[in-house]
């Protein structure tokens, strides 16, 4: 039986690949698989179970013995974890700062593997991340890596927490950025970079729907 398409969404932080990713499996009828979550929800647990962010095993084992549901519904997606609705406590700048950290740990990334490549199921996936196109699905028919610059990128970060009613500083935000990108792009395992064959696209002065129909027609001319 052929594999599912797998249409790989790598980039930094911020960069639009979440919105870009939900609407690319809205139009195509795709699942979503939003690997930072992962990263976040790993954090988040570590945080409620009084666990170090550098107990890597202890991490490893929250890692790989994660309950969460991702729920679907018309008017709202959902994240719960361990029956408590995380949707937006995952969303925040702190969380987020641990997962880059956590993210850093080959047995936490390693633990996470399995759980990411089970999103790729019938009629196809798309999957948002940092090294979907290098690590996870290194055979996805389509790999776009996702960037822009970091002011634009924090400026659209404090713009989204805003409209979610989430307290934040663009300042603060912008040397969070930094930070994430140094730390995503120096580690030793998994490090942020573009797959050698994916599409790079710098999207710091396009629109959202600019560069969705960029993708889509990329997406269409390989025959999906
Ligand atoms: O995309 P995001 O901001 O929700 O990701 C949170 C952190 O997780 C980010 O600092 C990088 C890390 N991450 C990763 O290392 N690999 C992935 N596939 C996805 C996210």
């Amino acid at each position: 039986m052929s594999k599912p398409p797998v249409i790989a969404i790598d980039g930094p932080s911020g960069s639009g690949k979440g919105t870009l990713c939900k609407l690319l499996a809205q139009r195509m009828g795709y699942h979503l698989l939003d690997s930072g979550a992962l990263y976040r929800l790993v954090a988040l647990a570590a945080e409620h179970h009084g666990v170090s962010m550098e107990n890597e095993r202890a991490l490893a084992d929250i890692a790989a013995h994660l309950d969460v549901q991702f729920l679907t519904s018309a008017d709202a997606d959902k994240v719960v974890l361990e029956g408590e609705d995380v949707s937006l406590s995952i969303r925040t700048e702190a969380v987020g700062m641990n997962a880059s950290r956590v993210a850093g740990l080959t047995l936490v990334r390693r633990a996470l593997e399995a759980r990411q490549r089970a999103f790729a199921e019938i009629p196809g996936l798309v999957a948002d991340g940092r090294d979907m196109g290098t690590v996870i699905f290194p055979q996805a028919c389509i790999k776009i890596f996702l960037t822009a610059s970091a002011e634009e990128r924090a400026n659209r970060r404090y713009k989204q927490l805003k409209s979610k009613g989430l307290d934040a500083s663009l300042a603060d935000i912008l040397v969070d950025i930094k930070q994430r990108d140094d730390r995503d792009q120096n580690r030793t395992v998994a490090p942020l970079r573009p797959a050698v064959d994916a599409v790079l696209l710098d999207c710091t002065h396009m629109s959202i729907a600019e560069v969705e129909h960029k993708v889509m027609t990329l997406i269409r001319n390989r025959g999906l």
